[in-house]
C-alpha cells in the first residue's frame, strides 16, 4: 500500500481555484438577484432600495473567508456574523430561502467539484449557525 503524499505543495485556496474576484462578484450578483425576486426573503433586508452595500459586504466577506483579499476586515473589522445578524429575524424558513438563493447562484455558475461541495457545505452550516428565531 502506498501513501499518497501528493506533490508536497499545499492546495491553492478555494478563492483561486474558482476564479478569484470575478467569480465572487458573479456569485453575489446572482445571489442578490434571487433575493430581490423573493419578496419574503427580501423583507429581511434593511435597505431594499439599495442592496449595493449589502452585495459588497457579502462579496468582501466571502473573498476573505476563502483565502482572497482581506478587504472585509480592513473595512468592517471582525466578521462576528452571528452578532451582525441579530437584528434580523432568521427562522428555519428564512435560512432555507437564503440557502436556496445561494444554491441557485452556485448552480448557474456551474462550479466544478470539489469546490461546489465545499461551498454548499460551508453555506449550509454557516446558515444553521445564524438561525436566531423559531
Ligand atoms: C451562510 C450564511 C450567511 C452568510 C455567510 C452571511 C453573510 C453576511 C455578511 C458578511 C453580511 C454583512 C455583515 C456586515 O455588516 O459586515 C450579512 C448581512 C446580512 N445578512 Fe447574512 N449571511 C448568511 C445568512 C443569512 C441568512 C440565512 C439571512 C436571512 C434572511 C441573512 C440576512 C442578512 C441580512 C438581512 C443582512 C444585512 C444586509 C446588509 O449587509 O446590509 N443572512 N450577511
Amino acid at each position: 500500500m502506498s501513501l499518497d503524499i501528493g506533490s508536497g505543495a499545499p492546495p491553492a485556496p478555494l478563492y483561486e481555484r474558482v476564479g478569484g474576484h470575478d467569480f465572487f462578484e458573479r456569485l453575489v450578483d446572482e445571489f442578490y438577484d434571487r433575493v430581490e425576486a423573493d419578496a419574503e426573503l427580501l423583507s429581511h433586508y434593511p435597505d431594499v432600495d439599495d442592496l449595493q452595500g449589502a452585495r459588497d459586504r457579502l462579496r468582501m466577506f466571502l473573498e476573505q473567508f476563502w483565502g482572497g483579499p482581506t478587504t472585509y476586515a480592513e473595512q468592517r473589522g471582525h466578521p462576528r456574523l452571528r452578532m451582525r445578524h441579530a437584528p434580523y429575524r432568521i427562522d428555519v424558513t428564512a435560512r432555507n430561502q437564503w440557502l436556496a438563493a445561494m444554491a441557485g447562484a452556485i448552480d448557474v455558475l456551474e462550479v466544478a467539484e470539489p469546490e461546489r461541495g465545499e461551498l454548499i457545505a460551508y453555506f449550509a452550516s454557516a446558515a444553521d449557525h445564524l438561525v436566531n428565531a423559531r
